[in-house]
């Protein structure tokens, strides 16, 4: 038990993933917001020290910002949820569904969501088969631009929009250099968004979509993490109908996925205005120039009682749980 009346969290950001460095910034921003709130935060990193350190010691609730494997695929919950013990976001089951993206766009598609075309390709289906027949199949079907990109990851690690034969299997490299699985899809011209929702417990919510534009191709490593490379709009330039839409569609992502808390849903709206849902994220980047944080100021809302509301929420739901 605590001695300190102030409510105790601990902050999870660090990992070994390849976007440790954007789970520490998140994880740094999470930390502060709450610490303007009063509450007393310990930022804990992903190693042999954790665990034990959580059962000596258990806080009223643990705050998970670590990105990519681990992360985000259910583990670390898994383990949490073997402790018992409360924190904000989905659970286990969620994220093994969102994290995998060809099985988040099967499951998403089911519900009447368009997301763009794709054929998804181990690594040893594309041996043995030949790469050559394999992506000259690809080609066929799918034309160019394609985007290639690894069946789980993030930060873009490992995704290339390639317009020719000649850069298909550079691309493939890079991508089975993140993963085992590749996902070719078909590219989407259009507006890029961001639409993130919220639970602070009366039921999830949408908040304005953000838009996205790089200054390069696509919404790369660089464009996400160096300050002024890409421009963003919120909420984004698009009609009331379209805005409608895509908030809907988050909030069918959220629900069919099964998350809880928070969650950010990215699209393509096409150039009919339809949203193409391209994936979701349990454990959306909270950086300076991440989306979630830009929806949450657009929203007109504060990201530290935004983050007191999911501890709390998380708090009370683990209590009325057990
Ligand atoms: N089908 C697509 N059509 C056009 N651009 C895409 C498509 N899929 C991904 N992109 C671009 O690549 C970026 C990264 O892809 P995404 O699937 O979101 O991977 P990550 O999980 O690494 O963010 C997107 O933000 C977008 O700019
Ligand atoms: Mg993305």
């Amino acid at each position: 038990m605590s001695t300190h009346s102030a409510l105790r969290v601990v902050v999870l950001a660090g990992g070994l993933s390849h976007e440790r460095d954007v789970s520490v910034r998140s994880g740094r921003r999470i930390s502060e917001a709450l610490r303007n709130r009063g509450v007393d935060v310990d930022e804990r990193d992903m190693d042999i020290d954790l665990l034990p350190s959580l059962i000596a010691d258990p806080p009223d609730c643990i705050f998970p910002m670590f990105h990519g494997a681990a992360g985000e695929d259910g583990a670390i919950r898994d383990v949490l949820d073997l402790l018992k013990l409360p924190y904000v976001g989905s659970n286990p089951e969620a994220c093994r569904l969102t994290y995998d993206k060809p099985l988040a766009k099967t499951i998403v598609a089911r519900t009447g969501i368009f997301t763009p075309e794709m054929v998804v390709l181990p690594h040893e289906a594309f041996r043995e088969l030949g790469a050559g027949a394999v992506l000259d199949a690809v080609e066929k079907a799918f034309g160019f631009p394609l985007v290639i990109k690894p069946s789980k990851g993030g930060s873009a690690l490992g995704v290339s929009i390639v317009h020719t034969a000649a850069e298909l299997p550079t691309a493939m490299v890079s991508c089975f250099s993140y993963a085992d699985c590749a996902v070719i899809e078909r590219y989407i011209a259009g507006t890029e968004v961001a639409v993130s929702v919220i639970d602070l417990g009366d039921g999830p919510v949408a908040l304005p979509a953000v838009e996205i534009v790089p200054d390069g191709e696509f919404y790369d490593y660089n464009a996400r993490y160096t300050a002024g490379l890409t421009e963003f709009f919120a909420p984004a330039r698009i009609t009331d109908d379209v805005s409608q839409r895509v908030a809907e569609a988050a909030l069918t992502v959220h629900t069919i996925l099964g998350l809880t808390g928070f969650s950010r849903s990215d699209f393509i709206i096409d150039g009919e205005g339809v949203p193409q849902f391209i994936e979701a994220n349990v454990a959306p980047g909270m950086t300076e120039t991440s989306l979630l944080p830009q929806a949450i100021e657009a929203a007109g809302l504060d990201l530290s009682e935004v983050c007191l509301a999911l501890v709390n929420d998380a708090i009370e739901a683990h209590s009325a749980q057990a």
